[in-house]
């Protein structure tokens, strides 16, 4: 991401809310959808980390009928710089602190394991602290990662982590972080994060799809591609329903620990990539190219990946009254959007 690229730190207004009951498109059947965030009495300082990113990208959006935001990204706050991030919380004073930022080069961060723990495993403890002093709510970011893979059956949050990999153990790290703090926060775990812009399996399959005939695909790792306005339509969901009102927060510290969000449904990365091929408008000239199964161990990798990363959201739809549309049909709303 080139310095050009970058956002300054940016203060959003609030905006009209749409007509009640519209419904989050990441949360269909959720009893709470953008339009009934109109019920919100004062407005929120919302400080979101990661700007630039998918999910930040999307936050900026979906919150931005519960208040007034602040977006920043490493170019206005390294969060590794610990005096600074405590600095610039307390000068903000959010009562909510949205976090995405992460470093996310899942393969990177096994040759580079201090950077990507400073990042994901000690910066989001910092945030934490500070909004727990705040008496804020922070909401936090992690992967399916954090397990070995080796459940039959979708992972649930009481499940025991195993992480594989450097990538893995840092964001478990974060979560813990997270957690020790000791204010109110929400911790959503994901897994296979997409969009229209960023770094992205779609977007890399759109790409090779162009210029090969072929495209050999690992088939025997499963998991739920999610895209990233799934989960930023439904963290705008939890916010309003865990932080709108005083009731709602006295609440909402019962309320704090992991879940687990993605959109519904199971796929291996090839019948992503298979779904991606035949799907995407600008591959109508490309829908003969072949999409080859192929084993993990085909596609040696420096991280290793869980063989089975399906996360069960019961949790997430039980507290929060969130029901991720599957994943094939939130790509094809995706996709079919302007690149
Ligand atoms: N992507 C996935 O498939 C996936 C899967 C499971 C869970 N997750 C989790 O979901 C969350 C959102 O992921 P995402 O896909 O939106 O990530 P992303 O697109 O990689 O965005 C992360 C953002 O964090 C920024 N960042 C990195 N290091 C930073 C630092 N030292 N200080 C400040 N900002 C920094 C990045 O800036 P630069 O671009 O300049 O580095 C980037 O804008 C993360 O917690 C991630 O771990 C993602």
């Amino acid at each position: 991401m080139g310095a050009s690229s970058r956002i300054s730190a940016t203060t959003f207004t609030p905006i009209p809310t749409a007509s009640a009951g519209t419904p989050s498109p990441g949360s269909a059947g959720g009893r709470l959808g953008w339009g009934q965030l109109a019920v919100m009495t004062t407005p929120l300082r919302i400080l979101i980390t990661g700007a630039i990113g998918q999910v930040g990208w999307e936050l900026q959006r979906s919150l931005a009928n519960l208040g007034t935001i602040t977006a920043i990204d490493l170019a206005e706050l390294d969060l590794t710089n610990a005096d600074a991030v405590r600095k610039f919380v307390r000068d903000l004073r959010p009562d909510v602190l949205v976090n995405p930022a992460a470093y996310t080069a899942v393969d990177k961060a096994e040759a580079q394991s201090e950077l990507a723990m400073a990042v994901n495993g000690v910066a989001p403890g910092i945030m934490a602290e500070e909004m727990a002093k705040l008496g804020g709510l922070m909401i936090h970011y992690s992967t399916d990662y954090v397990f070995d893979g080796t459940k039959q059956g979708a992972w649930v949050e009481t499940d025991a982590p195993n992480p594989l990999s450097v990538y893995g153990r840092t964001k478990l790290a974060g979560e813990q972080a997270v957690q020790a703090a000791g204010g109110a926060h929400v911790i959503l775990r994901t897994s296979w994060v997409y969009g229209r812009r960023g770094g992205n399996f779609m977007l890399t399959m759109i790409r090779l799809a162009k210029e090969r005939d072929e495209l050999r695909v690992v088939a025997d790792q499963h998991g739920a591609p999610t895209w990233c306005r799934t989960l930023a339509a439904g963290t705008a969901d939890i916010v309003a329903r865990a932080w709108s009102d005083p009731a709602a927060r006295a609440k909402a510290r019962d309320l704090s620990g992991v879940y687990h969000f993605t959109n519904g449904g199971v796929t291996t990365w090839h019948g992503f990539a298979a779904a991606i091929v035949a799907t995407a408008p600008e591959l109508a000239d490309r829908r003969h190219v072949k999409v080859t199964p192929i084993a993990t161990s085909d596609y040696p990798l420096p991280a290793p990946r869980p063989r089975n990363s399906v996360l069960d959201n019961s949790r997430l739809t039980a507290t929060f009254g969130i029901r991720p549309v599957a994943w094939d049909e939130s790509l094809r709303t995706c996709i079919s959007e302007p690149g």
